[in-house]
């Protein structure tokens, strides 16, 4: 018989309206809506279209209206400050009307965009709230990208306000924000007349006109303001993600949709309740901090724990485990390479040691594909449910989960279980043609997608349906490639596309080849993910140089380090780096990057029979091995 978790998946299905009525029940509501899903204009559907309500309002204050203000909303955690403190759903009331009054003060109103560079402190959670509140729509960019990154999403979604900070705190010391946020917006063609800076103690920002104002100064008058209805379909937010070229694709997340999404994914996946102890330990920049930091669980009214931190050296490998236990946790989320940074640092887990995890439920891990090494190591060192799950920014919340709330049904390692209620997901071939079980193909989500997904992309419908739906007709392209069993179960094996995964952290190989090919010397790029023990992924890189250059390897591979973390920032993790005599490419002019990428794996393939020039494959197999990839001893090549 069909466990719970397959009935309710089947009723998702197949009485979508019921379903997700019901779910909407959580939410409250300020206007009924019309219709549960409104397909009218297909393929941009609508949830709870006629409806009105407020993310903020959900998410505060009716827990402080239902005489929950005593109870903890965030508590803030951040060993690279030594500090740590705990705020009420009350106290984040008054901070979030505040700001939001502010920000109605200047002329912020409904529509208009916000975007937000901040690090991992509750502010940050305030400004997301308060453009909630008043239906401004927030844009939020990890603090790990460089400036003209952030120039480019301010370009895109042209931004009245920004709202930022003084400085990040990573363990190698004072990340300044300020001077990357003067340098993005005088290389950003869209002007921005307001900037809230959070002066931090670590390093105080000078401000430098009129432009910029102090965070305390402009929310100490500021008046206390309400929340405003807004229709359920209105973007509540933008965030940018990596697409296969180097402009970033603006996800749009709608309000209605999104917190029947949210209060469902918190209760019957994440097992969360009112007044429980949530903690993902992400980054608000993270589609994982948006969904499971902020909205998630401050709509279930649970606690949020804000991280500051890393899991590892922050000051050891014991931390999580520890603050797990301090503060209650019941449900932790994490990457699995923070669990791998873990086990490199204290592989026999005596950070576990004398520390009482009972009131751990279990931990989800996702991001990337959980390699099953790290699973068993964490089920064996923790003895609790390790829950890998499947999603995007695009999704929002899961794609494919273990329901830990609902149905919990047996781990299988590699697997981040079955879909999710609200999500047909099929495995397609490159005709559309369903595969067989346990056949790899195209994994493909059958339209509509459920509430919470992306509605398209800011200001730009056709790219968000030649990306994802003008493949297969009636279908969302996930990107990602893999296979489901025999049981239902799901494995994602890897993307389709120019897409990479460093730490758990998306990046486009097309962004890395545009930066290296400003330099000077540099003729052409082709950039490919390899594998990494820690990271999952590094982006390795191939240059090949203009005729009659003259540079030294070492003086080359200094300055393209340098570019790429000028141009993309930090968290692009760019370390290899060689130069090339010529790359692998079919006579069309096509870089055989897949061929590449095997060859740095030691995984078999073929020669294409298109290749241009077999010998180049010769050159890059060498210079992989110099960087430590691809062992030259490894594979044959086989002719196609
Ligand atoms: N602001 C500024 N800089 C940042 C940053 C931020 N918010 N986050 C990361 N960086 C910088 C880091 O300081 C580092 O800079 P460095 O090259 O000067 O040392 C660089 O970006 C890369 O950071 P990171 O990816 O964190 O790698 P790391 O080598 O410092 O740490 C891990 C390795 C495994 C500990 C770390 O990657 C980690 O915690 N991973 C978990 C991933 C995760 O939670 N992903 C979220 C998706 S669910
Ligand atoms: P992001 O949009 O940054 O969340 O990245 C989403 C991508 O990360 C997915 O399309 C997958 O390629 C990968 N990913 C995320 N979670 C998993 C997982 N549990 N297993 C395999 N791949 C994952």
């Amino acid at each position: 018989m069909a466990g719970l978790g397959m009935k309710m998946h089947q009723q998702s299905i197949q009485d979508k309206q019921t379903f997700w009525q019901q779910a909407s029940q959580a939410v409250t509501w300020f206007t009924r809506f019309n219709t549960v899903l409104d397909e009218s204009n297909a393929p941009f559907y609508q949830w709870f279209a006629g409806g009105k309500m407020n993310s903020c309002f959900n998410a505060v204050d009716r827990h402080v209206e239902a005489g929950h203000g005593d109870r903890i909303a965030i508590e803030y955690v951040s060993p690279v400050t030594q500090n740590h403190y705990s705020i009420t759903y009350q106290e984040l009331l008054s901070q979030v009307s505040r700001l939001a009054g502010y920000m109605e003060s200047i002329g912020i109103k409904k529509g208009d965009r916000v975007v937000i560079y901040m690090p991992m402190v509750p502010e940050t959670a305030y400004a997301m709230l308060a453009c909630a509140r008043i239906g401004a729509i927030h844009s939020v960019v990890f603090g790990g990208f460089a400036a003209n990154e952030l120039a480019t999403r301010i370009n895109d979604a042209k931004p009245k306000l920004v709202l930022s900070a003084s400085c990040g705190i990573e363990p190698s010391g004072v990340v300044k924000y300020k001077p990357l946020l003067d340098e993005a917006l005088e290389q950003a063609t869209h002007q921005v007349n307001h900037c809230v800076i959070l002066n931090r103690p670590q390093y105080q920002a000078e401000l430098l006109s009129e432009r910029d104002v102090d965070w305390q100064q402009a929310v100490a008058d500021a008046p206390l303001i309400d929340c405003v209805p807004l229709e359920s379909t209105h973007p509540l937010y933008v965030l940018y993600t990596s697409g296969t070229t180097g402009q970033p694709k603006g996800v749009v997340r709608d309000n209605g949709g999104h917190a029947v999404a949210m209060m469902w994914s918190m209760k019957h996946i994440y097992n969360i309740d009112a007044g429980d102890v949530f903690w993902a330990a992400s980054d608000v920049g993270w589609v994982v901090g948006h969904s499971y930091i902020v909205y998630g669980p401050l709509m279930a009214g649970a606690t949020t724990l804000m991280y500051e931190g890393k899991p590892v050296g922050t000051p050891d490998a014991g931390a999580f485990w520890r603050i797990i236990a301090q503060y209650n946790v019941k449900s932790f989320f994490t990457a699995p390479t923070a669990i791998r940074a873990i086990k490199r640092e204290d592989p026999n887990g005596d950070g576990l040691d004398g520390v009482d995890l009972s009131c751990l439920g279990q931990v989800f891990l996702a991001g990337e594909r959980c390699d099953p090494d790290t699973l068993y190591w964490a089920q064996e060192k923790l003895n609790k449910p390790v829950i890998d799950h499947w999603w995007q920014t695009e999704t929002g919340w899961p794609v494919a989960a273990n329901l830990m709330g609902a149905d919990p049904i047996e781990v299988k390692a590699g697997s981040p279980a079955r879909p999710v209620p609200g999500y047909q997901v099929e495995v397609l071939d490159a005709i559309g043609e369903q595969v067989p079980a346990n056949e790899s193909g195209n994994v493909v989500i059958k339209l509509p997608l459920p509430p919470g997904n992306l509605t398209t992309l800011w200001n730009n419908d056709s790219r968000y349906v030649d990306s994802y739906l003008s493949m297969y007709d009636g279908y969302y392209l996930t990107g990602d490639a893999g296979y489901i069993d025999e049981d239902g179960y799901l494995y994602i094996m890897s993307r389709i596309d120019d897409i990479i995964n460093v730490a758990g952290h998306r990046l486009s190989t097309g962004r890395f080849e545009e930066v290296l090919c400003q330099h000077d010397a540099v003729a052409e790029a082709a950039v490919i993910g390899v594998q990494d023990k820690l990271k999952g992924q590094v982006p390795l890189g191939l240059v090949v140089l203009k005729n009659g250059v003259d540079i030294s390897d070492e003086q080359l591979y200094k300055e393209l380090l340098a570019l790429v973390r000028h141009e993309i920032g930090p968290v692009a993790s760019f370390r290899l780096v060689s130069a090339v005599q010529k790359l692998p490419k079919t006579r069309s002019g096509k870089i055989l990057r897949a061929t590449m990428r095997k060859i740095a794996d030691n995984s078999a393939f073929t020669v294409p029979a298109t290749i241009e020039d077999p010998m180049t494959l010769d050159i890059v197999r060498s210079a992989l091995t110099k960087m430590g990839y691809a062992d030259a001893l490894a594979k044959e090549l086989t002719a196609s």
